[in-house]
């Protein structure tokens, strides 16, 4: 299985030492609780490096004090038995003392692409992801790391965040992995009941249906608007959001570029995000 390393110096010696022997080294950050999406990221990782290094650290700057720290899954040993499976070389495990000792008093705020969406609802949990995010590749030094597109704006957040503070770390966006009804896989899921999971598999169908009825002409307004409306009948007690954007900037959608609709709704305490591509008509 994974070398397993808990400390900002054993990861950075083994890293120097793949370094040293020429090997390009890929990064993976999560949350644990890893699941089939994860798996994707340290494939595709694996196609673009030769060493892969997984983080396993549930963030708690990027929870906010209501929120579902002290709930979120943690489930080590089982992660490391994926992560033997995938391939993964190392797991980099640090404790909150190691990433945040007393008296860290630091955070990066990006603009751009964190506007609105997710930071609507969850104020400042875009620092706390680009703030781990740079220590991340500060403490590795990856030639490249791979993010979900199931986080869509936290994808674009992270591409930012490398552009504009040259970290030369090569950002891959990888596809939502779903389970066969589409649901995208989240950790997030393992809160849901069996009714629940069968409104939550409507999520999707119901974003791509509403991105097609944009991709062909719909009105933007009443189309977002009828999608909430179809959240809520489907059994969501509560959307957040649905929205349009330009794929690459999360701008204004426009109809002629590439679009993404993302989503965020609440299946009683649980909330649920996903996001399709919306074509240029
Ligand atoms: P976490 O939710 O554990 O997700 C880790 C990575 O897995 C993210 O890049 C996310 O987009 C990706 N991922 C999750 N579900 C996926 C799915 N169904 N298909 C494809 N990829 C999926 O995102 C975070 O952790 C944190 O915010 C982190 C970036 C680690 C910073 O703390």
């Amino acid at each position: 299985g994974p070398t397993v390393v808990d400390s900002v110096t054993a990861l950075r010696a083994q890293v120097r030492d793949w370094r040293r022997a020429g090997l390009r080294v890929a990064m993976v950050p999560t949350m644990g609780a890893l699941h089939e999406g994860h798996v994707s990221l340290v494939r595709i990782a694996l196609e673009r490096a030769e060493r892969c290094v997984v983080s396993i650290f549930v963030n708690p700057t990027q929870f906010a004090p209501t929120e579902d720290l002290d709930k979120y899954p943690r489930q080590l040993a089982r992660d490391l038995d994926r992560l033997r499976d995938a391939g993964a070389h190392l797991a980099f495990t640090p404790r909150v003392s190691e990433m945040y000792p007393a008296g860290f008093a630091t955070k990066i705020s990006v603009g751009g692409p964190s506007g609105g969406l997710e930071t609507d609802f969850r104020p400042s949990f875009f620092d706390g992801v680009a703030t781990v995010v740079a220590k991340l590749f500060m403490q590795a030094a990856p030639d490249c790391a791979v993010f979900g597109e199931k986080d869509y704006q936290q994808l674009c957040v992270v591409r930012r965040l490398c552009r504009d503070l040259d970290l030369p770390v090569e950002i891959v966006g990888a596809p939502t992995v779903r389970d066969a009804h589409g649901l995208a896989m989240s950790s997030r899921n393992a809160y849901l009941g069996e009714a629940e999971i069968e409104i939550a598999r409507k999520l999707n169908v119901i974003l791509r249906q509403t991105a097609e009825e944009l991709a062909t002409g719909a009105d933007e307004t009443k189309a977002t608007g009828d999608a909430a409306k179809a959240l809520i009948e489907a059994g969501f007690q509560k959307v957040d959001y649905v929205t349009a954007r330009q794929a690459m900037t999360l701008a204004p959608w426009q109809r002629d570029r590439n679009g993404r609709l993302l989503a965020a709704a609440w299946l009683g305490t649980t909330r649920l995000i996903d996001n399709v591509e919306i074509l240029p008509g």
